[in-house]
């Protein structure tokens, strides 16, 4: 009972101290492993009687015993709050968690940077006296200044194979010194260590290094600032997703995602990017605690919206009146390069920009940099291992901020084949085509269609009863095709019924003829390449088998779900009200069925779903089946 209730109290600390996330970096053998090993047998935060056992084994192979075989050991050991799985290694100090982000090899490296150790507040480089500065440790320095992580501690290793020599640390001080600051890195301190001894790791060394005055690498880490300062910055919240409440009815979203600064208040109005849409803070929604009314950086969270606009997956949810981020579907970036093929001009990719997720081209490249010398090489591609500056255009406006501003928000992967094959920040946007536009406001641009122009004909077959949202959702999608460069066109019952098709009813033989005609003229939009959407109420199961066998296999029937008395609610355009006034004969729903299709390809339920929300569907819907690429 007394261990439960210990655990219980640990756990508890443990939530209660703040996590830092710290990356270590260095060449292969350079002694990373040492240093953690020694970060945790001296914290004291090994099991008791782990390094005997280490020891005798170590013994018994007749093998010195190593710091890093420590790591090996502990690993899936989950004792004294040490975890340890492959990259990433757990414990805490009386003020902080510490999670320690090992980069093992180059990919792993890159993957760890641009996903789980985005957030690395700090890096530990470790640099071996006695070997010198390598090409890995200017390449993992260029990386961390790409990446925006300003908090370095450089560890100069095995300074007990030197001897201890002042001499040799101070050469690799002004040596590697100046190649950090070539590359705008200023470390917080260079620390002279052993990681085999254990000097300066957590325990002052004044015996074999008499001459270093400064922190340990314990202390060092102690005083690296966490969070607090991305705080301060203006909101941003990348949206991870947007959740329904389930209740009929009940027309709120959740809007979740990580804030990554600044702070979010119930009550504030926000603004969400790209779009530009405003709202206000309803709630914050708060699982199994009190309810909260403010949140602050480095929080993953959830909140309700006082008018429920349109949010999607990728989305920024900015303050209004903070400063703004970039909109746009161009930038200029760095990038590193771990594909096997090379990066090069022409070639789409799939971009991951904080979270949202865009068809990418590469427009051209820039420069690339030798990531040892820092020398220009003039080609326009970036091979395996290479860094390099390049221009990349999107299929459609993302929000992002520029590296200067905030890294957090420039950092993105790119990703093809399913792998992800490179990674860079966004270092500004082009003069043309970029810069601060919303999608309202943005004309189609050439470069656009050219990206995105490819496109199968084909057409979807809308069907609903009047009211349901077939043509605001028609609408707003061919909208959306023409902001992305698709040709689309709309056939609606509403305007082929004041031409072509002026002389059909409403009798049951009316309806039949007019969309005979809409499906033959929608089959000849087709053949010319077109993705032509028809909105017509085509009641009847028959009627729909009919434009079907027209169009043939490249017809999609999208059903948007409305009941008769939801659309009587609605009645747009005054008709139900007549026709229930008995003003008009043989109105649909009313006094003239309409039979719920058994095969649409999509139903849209428009009394749950936002419009904007099915577009989305039907959009995702198209690139699933090969219509738009
Ligand atoms: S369909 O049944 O032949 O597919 P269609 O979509 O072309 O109908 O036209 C429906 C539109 O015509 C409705 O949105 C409404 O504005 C108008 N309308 C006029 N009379 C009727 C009626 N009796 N039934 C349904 N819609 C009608």
């Amino acid at each position: 009972m007394d261990d439960l209730i210990r655990m219980t109290e640990r756990a508890q600390d443990v939530k209660k101290r703040e996590d830092m996330h710290i990356v270590i970096v260095g060449h292969v053998d350079h002694g990373k492993s040492t240093v953690i090993g020694r970060l945790l047998a001296d914290n004291n935060m090994l099991p008791d009687g782990k390094i005997e056992q280490i020891k005798e084994k170590c013994r018994r192979n007749s093998k010195p015993f190593e710091y890093a075989f420590l790591l090996d050991a502990l690993k899936d050991e989950q004792s004294q709050g040490i975890t340890i799985d492959t990259a990433r290694t757990f414990f805490s100090t009386d003020k902080r968690n510490y999670i320690v982000l090992d980069a093992p090899g180059h990919v792993e490296f890159l993957k760890n940077m641009v996903t789980g150790a985005a957030r690395a507040q700090a890096a530990l480089m470790v640099v071996d006296a006695n070997e010198g500065i390598m090409e890995n440790s200017k390449r993992h320095g260029y990386l961390l200044s790409m990446l925006g992580v300003k908090q370095i501690a450089v560890l100069v290793n095995k300074m007990d194979i030197v001897g201890y020599s002042k001499e040799r640390f101070d050469g690799i001080v002004s040596e590697y010194g100046e190649f950090l600051k070539s590359i705008g890195i200023t470390p917080s301190a260079f620390i002279p260590v052993s990681g085999m001894c254990g000097d300066n790791i957590v325990n002052k060394d004044a015996q074999n290094i008499p001459w270093y005055k400064g922190n340990t690498v314990m202390e060092q880490l102690e005083a690296f600032e966490s969070g607090g300062e991305s705080e301060n910055l203006d909101l941003r919240m990348p949206v991870q997703g947007v959740y329904k409440f389930t209740g009929n009815n009940d027309t709120r979203r959740i809007i979740a995602g990580t804030i990554e600064a600044g702070k979010l208040k119930v009550g504030d109005n926000i603004v969400l990017y790209p779009s530009g849409k405003r709202t206000k803070v309803a709630s914050i929604e708060a699982y199994n605690s009190d309810p909260i009314t403010e949140v602050t950086a480095g929080t993953a969270t959830g909140f309700t919206m006082t008018e429920q606009i349109y949010a999607q997956r990728g989305d920024v949810v900015v303050k209004d009146g903070e400063d703004v981020p970039e909109v746009s579907d161009r930038i200029i970036a760095n990038v590193f390069w771990l594909g096997k093929e090379s990066l090069a001009t022409g070639k789409k990719y799939i971009v991951k920009l904080g979270t949202a997720k865009v068809n990418a081209k590469i427009v051209a490249v820039n420069k690339v940099l030798d990531a040892s010398t820092l020398k220009n090489i003039q080609k326009n591609e970036i091979a395996r291992n290479e860094v390099g500056e390049c221009e990349i255009v999107f299929d459609k406006k993302v929000a992002f901020d520029t590296v200067d501003k905030n890294a957090a928000l420039s950092r993105f992967v790119i990703i093809s084949d399913y792998e992800i094959c490179g990674g860079g920040i966004v270092t500004g946007t082009p003069a043309v085509g970029g810069g601060n536009i919303t999608l309202d406001r943005l004309a189609v641009d050439q470069s656009q269609r050219m990206l995105a122009s490819r496109q199968k004909g084909a057409v979807l077959w809308f069907t609903g009863l009047s009211g349901s949202g077939k043509s605001t959702i028609g609408d707003k999608l061919d909208a959306r095709l023409n902001a992305m460069g698709y040709a689309s066109y709309r056939l609606d019952g509403d305007n082929l019924r004041f031409g072509l098709n002026k002389d059909c009813d409403f009798t049951p033989e009316g309806r039949n003829e007019n969309l005979r005609r809409a499906a033959e003229v929608a089959k000849l939009f087709m053949d010319a390449g077109m993705i032509t959407l028809c909105t017509f109420i085509s009641p009847s199961e028959d009627m729909r088998k009919m434009v079907r066998d027209i169009i043939g296999q490249d017809c999609s029937i999208i059903y948007t779900k409305a009941s008769c008395e939801e659309c009587i609610k609605r009645d747009p355009k005054g008709l139900y009200k007549k026709a229930l006034e008995g003003k008009i004969k043989g109105f649909t729903g009313v006094d003239s069925p309409y039979d719920e299709p058994v095969d649409a390809d999509i139903v849209i339920d428009t009394e749950s779903v936002l419009p904007d929300e099915a577009v989305d569907l039907v959009l995702n819907y198209m690139s699933e089946n090969g219509i738009i690429y």
